[in-house]
């Protein structure tokens, strides 16, 4: 039964993505500093089973395996990030040339390859130097992501054409201040909010130094986006959902596309925190820098209904629907809150151009002795979503590319080696790569610069809840 396909438009980009922390293991080599990663993975009880990256994908040494992958699976584009602790190992200073030697390599590779570097510069593994000192909850750390973020267009800037400034300031500031679960582990509510802060002005402050360095090509942000919904139409929930949204998305959404933070916010975290007066004037208008394009991550949609969280915001995340098909890992397949997603993007900031900068699912599909991996969930998952991407186009929606998450198997922060997103499998600790059947219905995807949408309740979405 042939489906209805759908072909994307003309430079339409097809990437995958990983990053630093999570793929490239060799921690100590060539005078690498060390991360909050290497920290909190070494203390006992933060990752699952106590894993740590030390090794992970490997990636450090078989980066070249890596981009020649990326062409059997012909994208366009790697979405890679840059780990700070390589290019100034403690944070400030000097240039590291023997970290610039690797990204150098890795650049000139991916071109030969026809494959479009697009770095991150910050994904998460900030120098336990500049931790030490602070972290993110002083400003200092956006003085020192200004320079850092300066070093790399100086350095990669002849070569690379698409930046990502922050990845998922919201993620960060959240599970690494708030809920403790990501590093550095800290359990504070108004820590969080100075972190998400520090994390947006770094972002503008790196806009900022890539206009000065007269570098061509595009720069972002990259913002985790949770589609949230009431869980009734009572008026609670609503305005239960409406704060949520605040919080984990138009905190972030409105400072960077229109230089303000939002004025419930605001007010609600004057209530819960007290003062904030890390929040300068003029923070905002450097937040809102202007940049190219938004990134937009996107996993799973958000149920929210009235109640109060521990540590006193205003709502309460609803477990997942279980008459909602899930991923392995138990994260409801919600493409349809996607497609509304970016639509209200366009409605609520305007004509913006769009990147789909991370989008994927854990299957646990090994490989068979064959060597291949039939992972049918993934597959359907990342059609799926590349119609709902493909259905926000149609309406006017900017999207100009979607990057799968993963490439590769690798370490998934505090939940270690178990989860697995990669279109590749990875062999731990041999390394040894092999290609699951998502990947090569990918590169099949990308190819036709097309995906076929099933033809009939193939789709897994039950859309949003009444
Ligand atoms: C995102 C992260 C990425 C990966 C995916 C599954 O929040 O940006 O590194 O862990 O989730």
């Amino acid at each position: 039964m042939a489906g209805l396909v759908r072909r994307f438009p003309d430079g339409f980009v097809w990437g995958a993505g990983t990053s630093s922390y999570q793929v490239e293991g060799a921690v100590h080599e060539d005078g690498r500093g060390a991360s909050i990663w290497d920290t909190f993975a070494h203390t006992p009880g933060r990752v699952e089973n106590d894993e740590h990256a030390d090794v992970t994908a490997d990636h450090y040494h078989r980066w070249a395996e890596d981009v020649a992958l990326l062409g059997e699976l012909a994208v366009d584009a790697y979405r890679f990030s840059i780990a700070w602790p390589r290019i100034q190992p403690d944070g400030r200073g000097a240039a590291n040339p023997r970290g610039i030697a690797f990204y150098d390599r890795l650049v000139d590779a991916l071109l030969e390859q026809g494959v479009q570097p697009c770095p991150t510069l910050y994904h998460w593994d900030l120098p336990q130097a500049l931790e030490d000192a602070g972290g993110w909850l002083v400003r200092a750390t956006v003085d020192g992501f200004a320079e850092y973020a300066a070093v790399c267009y100086d350095a990669f800037g002849d070569r690379v054409r698409t930046w990502f400034t922050v990845n998922e300031p919201w993620v960060a500031s959240t599970l690494g201040y708030r809920l403790g679960i990501h590093a550095p582990g800290h359990r504070d509510l108004r820590e969080s909010v100075v972190a998400s802060h520090h994390l947006l002005l770094a972002h503008g402050a790196a806009v900022g130094a890539f206009r000065a360095a007269g570098k061509p090509g595009r720069i972002g942000i990259v913002l985790s986006q949770a589609p949230t919904y009431p869980a009734t139409d009572s008026e609670a929930d609503a305005a239960a959902a409406h704060g949520s949204d605040g919080y984990t998305n138009r905190w972030y959404l409105d400072p960077v596309l229109t230089a303000a933070y939002p004025a419930d916010m605001l007010e609600l975290w004057h209530r819960l925190v007290g003062p904030l007066d890390e929040i300068r004037d003029g923070d905002p208008a450097v937040i809102g820098t202007p940049s190219d394009f938004l990134g937009v991550n996107y996993y799973a949609r958000r149920v929210i209904g009235a109640g109060r969280s521990d540590d006193g915001l205003p709502w309460r995340v609803m477990p997942a629907d279980p008459a909602i098909p899930s991923t392995n890992t138990g994260w409801e397949i919600t493409p349809t809150a996607l497609f509304e997603q970016l639509v209200r993007l366009r409605a609520d900031y305007g004509d913006l151009p769009m990147l789909i900068t991370e989008n994927g699912a854990v299957f646990f599909d090994q490989p068979n002795p064959d060597g291949r991996t039939h992972d049918a969930g993934r597959t359907a998952f990342i059609r799926d979503h590349l119609v709902a991407v493909h259905r926000a186009i149609e309406t006017g929606v900017r999207v100009e590319g979607y990057f799968a998450w993963s490439l590769l198997d690798n370490f998934e922060w505090a939940e270690g080696f178990r989860s697995r997103f990669g279109l590749i499998h990875v062999d731990y600790p041999s390394g040894r790569r092999l290609v699951k059947d998502s990947g090569r219905a990918y590169a099949a995807m990308a190819r036709a610069n097309a995906v076929e949408e099933p033809a009939a309740n193939g789709a897994t979405d039950t859309g949003t809840p009444g």
